[in-house]
């Protein structure tokens, strides 16, 4: 499974690719509003960090099927690892569906349901995001859509990745890498939490400790 951050923070985003497991970003108009500088300049400077390890997604504004294609066409203009994030609307399939054609990937995103998964896939997008957490918050089975989606694309033969967004906790990780999920992007304080374990410092410290305690002129360093 790959591991996407959701975050438009270049700090979070440098530290996860400096651990090695970073295949792409995830970005949002909200998370866009808490980097504090210009969209453009932001999304391109997150590109820059991901380069070929994976993609960038950078989402559109318009409601209308003809904005939505010129946001996707412009945004995915800026560099070659960029995805157009479109939501998932009548106007959102329509726009999908040309901007496939036109070789554009699309990151099909506010899905809540299978139903509109399997549109999206049918619309031909490159990703589709249902957002676990939010369905959580509804009082339904998030990890379910996941699921669901994994094994419709399996059985029709779909390309499409299936994301894994809305992820609020390390359980939703482990849960999203058994239903299959092709890809699970998650706030860096959550990647922070499936890095750590108490016991990995504890035992660390331990191992260190007893090496020091080995004569130094017995040990190679
Ligand atoms: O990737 C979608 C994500 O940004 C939404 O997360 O926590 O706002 O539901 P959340």
């Amino acid at each position: 499974m790959k591991i996407f951050l959701d975050t438009a923070i270049l700090d979070e985003i440098k530290t996860a690719a400096s651990w090695g497991i970073l295949d792409g970003v995830t970005t949002n108009p909200t998370l866009a509003a808490r980097a504090g500088r210009s969209f453009k300049e932001n999304i391109l400077a997150i590109s820059e960090i991901i380069g070929d390890r994976g993609t960038v997604s950078a989402e559109t504004v318009s409601t209308d099927v003809e904005g939505m294609v010129e946001e996707a066409r412009l945004v995915t203009s800026w560099a070659p690892n960029i995805v157009a994030k479109i939501p998932c609307t009548p106007n959102g399939l329509a726009a999908t569906r040309r901007l496939a054609e036109e070789g554009v990937r699309v990151n099909m995103t506010l899905v809540f349901n299978a139903t509109q998964g399997l549109l999206a896939m049918k619309a031909g997008a490159f990703y589709v995001s249902p957002f676990i957490g939010r369905i959580d918050d509804a009082g339904q089975d998030g990890m379910e859509v996941v699921r669901q989606l994994v094994e419709i694309k399996h059985l029709y033969g779909f390309q499409t990745e299936v994301l894994a967004a809305s992820i609020r906790h390390p359980m939703h990780v482990v849960q999203a890498a058994l239903a299959g999920a092709d890809i699970a992007t998650m706030p860096f304080k959550v990647l922070t939490q499936i890095v750590k374990h108490p016991l990995t410092d504890v035992g660390l410290q331990r191992f260190l400790d007893d090496w020091r305690s080995i004569p130094e002129d017995m040990r190679p360093f």
